[in-house]
C-alpha cells in the first residue's frame, strides 16, 4: 500500500523514517511537500497542504491508500474531509473534530461536558472581562489564544500588564482566562478511530526557549520517551478518564475524531489535568516516541484510519530511551533569522544511534535523536550528534533530560 504522508517537518521526517524502520518500504512512501532532506529517503510531491483539492490530487495520482497528515492547519481546513469524499483512508480528523485543537473554547466545552479534568477558564471576549477573570484567578497568570496562533497563543507570567497586552492581540478572536496549574508537563499520544484509542509511549516536552525552563515558549525544543517518573497506572488512567471519554463525547456530537489525539497533561498534586488537546502528532515528541516503536506503524495508522482499531491492541516499544534536542535559528522564537547554511549533518548521522530529523531552514531547523540503554547514553549521543552541526546564529538547550535517570 502506498502512503502520503502531508507536512515537511521534522515530525514529518520522523514518521517517514518510523514507517521505514518498522517495515513500509521506502518506495511506498510520498511525502507532500516534505523537504530537501525527506527527498533523500522518499519520493516528495510539491503542493500546498492548506489546498484540499491540490492535495486530493495528489493522494489520486499517486494512488495511495492512506494519507497521515502532520500539521494542524490542514486538518483546521478540512483537508481531511476531502480526501474520505474521494474514498480515500486518513489519519487525521476532519475539519469539525480537529477543532479540538483549533479552538481552545471548544476543546474546554468538550471536556466539560465528558467530565475531563481540566483547569477552571473563563472565554473572555472584551478586555473589561479579562482584566476581571485575571483579578479572578490571581497571578501567576493564563492566558491562551481560542484560536491556533503556531504555538505563540500563550502566554503564562506574573506581569497583569503582560497579559493584558498579550490578550488585546488575540481579543479579536476570543482568548481564555485559565487557572494556573502547577506540575510536570507530560504529552500523551492516542491513536483514535472515532470509538477506540490505544495509547503510545508517554513523553516530556520541552517548552521553552532556554535553558532551566526561562525565555519565551516555543513549539518545542527538545523531549524524552519514555517517561519514569510517572504515577503507577498513568497511562490507563489517562485512557479512561481523559481520551475515551473526549473521542465519545466528540462522536455523539457527529464529529468522530480519527487519527492522532494529542493530550497534553500536567501532573498536579490534585490529579493529572489536561492542559490542552492537539489534533496530530506531536514535535519534537514524536521523534522520540516513533524512534522506539517496533510494530508496524503503517498497519496502526491505517487501522485508525479505518475504524479497525481494537481494544486491547498494544503497540510494542523498545525498553531503550530516547532523547531528542533541536537546533533552531538565531532569534527564534522570537525574530525570523535570515537562511543560513547548515553544515555537519552527514558528520551527526554517522554516529551510530544518532538520528537527524530535518524541518525548515528557519524556526526549528531540525532535530538530533539519540537513542540508548541510559537517558544518560541517549542524551550523549544526542549531545555529540549536535555539536557536530553547524548553523551561524543557532541555538539548543543543553538541559534536555538532564535531571531524568
Ligand atoms: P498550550 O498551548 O495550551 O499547551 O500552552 C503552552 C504551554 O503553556 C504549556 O505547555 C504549559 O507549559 C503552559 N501552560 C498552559 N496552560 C497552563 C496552565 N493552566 N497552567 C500552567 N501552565 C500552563
Ligand atoms: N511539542 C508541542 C506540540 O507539538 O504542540
Amino acid at each position: 500500500m502506498r502512503i502520503l504522508v502531508v507536512g515537511s517537518g521534522a515530525r514529518e521526517h520522523a514518521i517517514v523514517k518510523a514507517l521505514i524502520r518498522t517495515g513500509t518500504p521506502a518506495a511506498d512512501l510520498v511525502c507532500a511537500p516534505g523537504n530537501d532532506w525527506i527527498a533523500k529517503e522518499v519520493e516528495v510531491r510539491e503542493v500546498d497542504i492548506n489546498d484540499r483539492l491540490a492535495v486530493t490530487k495528489v493522494a489520486l495520482e499517486e494512488r495511495v491508500g492512506l494519507v497521515v497528515i502532520g500539521p494542524e492547519a490542514p486538518l483546521v481546513n478540512g483537508v481531511s474531509d476531502a480526501l474520505r469524499e474521494q474514498g480515500i483512508a486518513v489519519f487525521g480528523p476532519d475539519q469539525k473534530a480537529a477543532q479540538l485543537e483549533g479552538s481552545k473554547a471548544f476543546a474546554k466545552e468538550v471536556m466539560a461536558a465528558a467530565d475531563v479534568p481540566t483547569g477552571m477558564a473563563r472565554q473572555c471576549t472584551t478586555i473589561e472581562e479579562v482584566e476581571s477573570a485575571l483579578d479572578q484567578f490571581g497571578a501567576p497568570y493564563v492566558v491562551k489564544a481560542d484560536g491556533l496562533a503556531a504555538g505563540k497563543g500563550v502566554i503564562v507570567t506574573k506581569d497583569k500588564d503582560a497579559a493584558i497586552a498579550h490578550a488585546k492581540n488575540y481579543i479579536a478572536g476570543g482568548v481564555l482566562i485559565e487557572e494556573f496549574l502547577a506540575g510536570q508537563e507530560v504529552s500523551l499520544f492516542f491513536l483514535s478511530d472515532g470509538e477506540t484509542v490505544v495509547p503510545l509511549s508517554p513523553a516530556q516536552d520541552y517548552k521553552r526557549a532556554f535553558d532551566n525552563d526561562e525565555g519565551p515558549n516555543t513549539g518545542g525544543m527538545g523531549a524524552y520517551s519514555p517517561v519514569p517518573w510517572l504515577p503507577e497506572g498513568f497511562v490507563e488512567d489517562v485512557t479512561e478518564k481523559v481520551a475515551l471519554p473526549t473521542i465519545r463525547e466528540l462522536a455523539r456530537r457527529n464529529a468522530k475524531f480519527v487519527g492522532l489525539l494529542y493530550c497534553g497533561l500536567i501532573v498536579t498534586e490534585r490529579g493529572t489535568r489536561v492542559i490542552e488537546f492537539n489534533a496530530r502528532f506531536g514535535d519534537p515528541e514524536t521523534q522520540v516516541v516513533l524512534r522506539r516503536l517496533t510494530s508496524n506503524l503503517a498497519d496502526l495508522l491505517y487501522r485508525a484510519a479505518t475504524g479497525k482499531l481494537s481494544v486491547g491492541l498494544s503497540p510494542e516499544f523498545s525498553k531503550k530511551k530516547a532523547v531528542t534536542v533541536v537546533l533552531a535559528s538565531e532569534g527564534y522564537p522570537t525574530s525570523t533569522a535570515e537562511v543560513r547554511e547548515v553544515t555537519g549533518i552527514e558528520s551527526a548521522e554517522s554516529i551510530d544511534d544518532v538520528e537527524v530529523c530535518k524541518a525548515s531552514p528557519v524556526g526549528r531547523v531540525l532535530s538530533v535523536i539519540g537513542c540508548g540503554e541510559s537517558f544518560q547514553e541517549a542524551r550523549t549521543l544526542a549531545y555529540e550528534g549536535i555539536s557536530r552541526i553547524q548553523l551561524q546564529g543557532g541555538h539548543f538547550r543543553n538541559d534536555i533530560a538532564l535531571k531524568v535517570s
